[in-house]
């Protein structure tokens, strides 16, 4: 009986598809949870490299389930674009199985997002996927669910359309006619009716049945509404505690937590970043890691691996194991600091504050490699690791040196 949550532990994109992918040969149920179409989850395999952004990265492993649960907010739009991408490729997605109580992202979403951006003299930098003004409208119920569109009765049209022209009118922005709203949902409805059931009645049979199921998080921990460098996060609980209610599961039948790092820090959009750096090294970062939005195209920004962060995100989401990704991005630097701890005015921190803004770096300097891996991980690889362990007293139990599915070594078994 197992079934994990994988969690990003940073500031998204540490490669939780490519460990999904990895990793999902020993499950049977692969299901998203949380966010929408904002994520940006890489596979490769096979010479092929597929971006997943609403589907779980399961999706490719036809023998099993890939599921979207009701914490995920839908865009039917995006989802149907991907669907027909991949069956152009030859996956017909017939394993795909929507919630039927997932909200639904509107066109209008995605246009308030782009408004209510344009009109923030600080910007968060979204991805303009409609995710905030979608999971708004969930909270101020006056959403739209995937069961609602099969149940026209039970949706007081009135209301949302109510609620919806009073956001867009805010920004003098042109109404949404009830043809027009009636139009989106009769869409909708058509593309998802194929895979549209109780995915919460499936994952409790399948767990009840000793299958093995993985929870693909989306983002990361200091992305989280809660626990992230609020404002600078997303719309919803990116963490472990979410997992549960965001695939209609109790929380005792999530077995481990895994957390998925990369071997350095890096932050797509606005808001603090305490380890970022843009000298030569930042530079190398960003041009050996490829580090380009899978979403959006945007540079991300780049710095070294911040512990302070990672503890954190073992406070936060009881970490069991750490999957760590992009060790051989490092390779090539004659030393590697990693941040310990954080500093203001003198004073030393190891805890990480509210408000991150203002703190430098305490660093600690290890010795850089020049190849991570000859059959098996080298010896300065390894004393990376330990230190990392040693810091955040979570087992490393899996090593990513590249993004293709073979480049991955199990230090410990998970499963
Ligand atoms: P996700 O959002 O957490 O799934 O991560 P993304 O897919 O957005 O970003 C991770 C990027 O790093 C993708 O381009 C992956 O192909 C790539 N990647 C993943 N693991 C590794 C690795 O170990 N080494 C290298 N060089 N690239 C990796
Ligand atoms: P994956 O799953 C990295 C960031 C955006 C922005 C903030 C809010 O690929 O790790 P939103 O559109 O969600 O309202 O934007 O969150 N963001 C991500 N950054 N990876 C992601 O997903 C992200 N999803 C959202 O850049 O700063
Ligand atoms: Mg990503």
């Amino acid at each position: 009986m197992t079934t994990i949550a994988l969690i990003g532990c940073q500031w998204g994109d540490e490669g939780k598809g490519k460990i999904t992918d990895y990793l999902a040969d020993k499950f049977d149920i692969i299901a998203r949870y949380q966010g929408g179409s904002n994520a940006g989850h890489t596979v490769i395999f096979g010479g092929k490299k597929f971006k997943f952004h609403h589907l779980p990265s399961g999706i490719v492993h036809e023998d099993k389930l890939a599921v979207i649960g009701n914490g995920v907010v839908v865009d039917y739009e995006i989802l149907k674009e991907e669907i027909d991408d991949l069956k152009r490729s030859g996956y017909f997605c017939n394993n795909l199985r929507i919630s039927d109580r997932a909200h639904l992202v509107m066109p209008y979403h995605k246009l308030l997002d782009e408004l209510e951006e344009k009109s923030r003299k600080r910007k968060i930098g979204t991805t303009k996927r409609g995710i905030g003004p979608c999971y708004t409208s969930k909270v101020e119920r006056s959403g739209v669910r995937a069961c609602d569109l099969f149940n026209c009765f039970a949706v007081n049209v009135d209301g949302i359309l109510a609620s919806i022209n009073r956001r867009i009118k805010s920004f003098d922005g042109t109404k949404i006619e009830r043809k027009e709203f009636l139009e989106y949902c009769d869409t909708a409805r058509k593309i998802l009716e194929p895979y549209v059931c109780d995915t919460s009645r499936l994952l409790n049979d399948a767990i009840d049945n000793e299958k093995k199921v993985l929870l693909e998080g989306a983002q990361g921990t200091l992305l989280d509404l809660d626990h992230g460098t609020y404002p600078f996060v997303t719309s919803s609980n990116t963490t472990a505690g979410n997992a549960a209610t965001g695939a209609g599961i109790g929380p005792n039948k999530i077995d481990k937590v895994v957390g998925v790092s990369k071997a350095y820090t890096t932050r797509v959009g606005e808001g603090p970043m305490v380890t970022e750096i843009k000298d030569e090294v930042g530079k190398h970062l960003l041009e050996k890691g490829m580090e380009y939005g899978t979403t959006t195209g945007r540079p991300r920004r780049c710095g070294y691996l911040d512990l302070v962060i990672l503890r954190y995100a073992q406070r936060i989401n009881g970490l069991n194991a750490i999957a760590l990704t992009k060790i051989d991005v490092l390779e090539g630097l004659r030393k590697v600091k990693v941040c310990v701890a954080y500093e203001k005015d003198g004073k030393e921190i190891r805890e990480l504050p509210p408000h991150m803004e203002g703190y430098k770096p305490v660093y600690e300097d290890l010795e850089g490699w020049e190849r991570s891996y000859e059959d098996g991980l080298t010896g300065e690889v390894m004393e990376y690791i330990d230190f990392i362990e040693k810091e955040t007293k979570v087992p490393i139990s899996m090593v990513s040196y590249g993004g293709s599915r073979e480049k991955t070594e199990m230090l410990k078994e998970l499963v």
